[in-house]
């Protein structure tokens, strides 16, 4: 009787476990639009990570530009490296460019908007995707 509950049990757990697999980890922020701090303490940056609101933001010749740490596979926040980004949930590696270089992540990382807003500070809108080459003049 004993070996019965204990298979009951181990199916349970082992059911749970499937159920839960294709839920994020990380759910979607109450505010999409943040800001992010003032357009002075982002200038001359070549990165910065906001942990907070689950976003990189880097500089380059053409400007700012904001990376989502938020992996495409199930949502786990990805960490930097140097060839990168790697997902410690289930091994997922991407470029410095955000492009998968392994999955099981589907697309790349996403690229955000950036805006300015009018008492100068630096405001992301997850809602709005943008392409990789678009930056954000200051
Ligand atoms: Fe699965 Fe990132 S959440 S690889």
């Amino acid at each position: 009787m004993a070996a019965l509950w204990t298979a009951a049990c181990a199916v349970g757990v082992a059911l749970l476990g499937a159920l839960r697999l294709p839920m994020p980890s990380v759910f979607p922020e109450s505010n999409p639009r943040a800001k992010l701090g003032p357009l002075d303490q982002f200038r001359g940056i070549s990165s910065t990570t906001l942990p907070e609101f689950r976003l990189w933001i880097f500089s380059d010749a053409g400007g700012l530009y904001a990376i989502s740490s938020v992996c495409t596979h199930l949502g786990c926040v990805v960490n930097a490296t140097d060839e990168g980004f790697y997902c410690p949930c289930h091994g997922s590696r991407f470029d410095k460019t955000g492009k998968v270089v392994s999955g099981p992540a589907p697309k790349p990382l996403v690229y955000v908007e950036l805006s300015i807003s009018p008492d100068g500070q630096l405001v992301v809108d997850r809602r709005n995707e943008v392409s990789a080459n678009v930056r954000l003049e200051v």
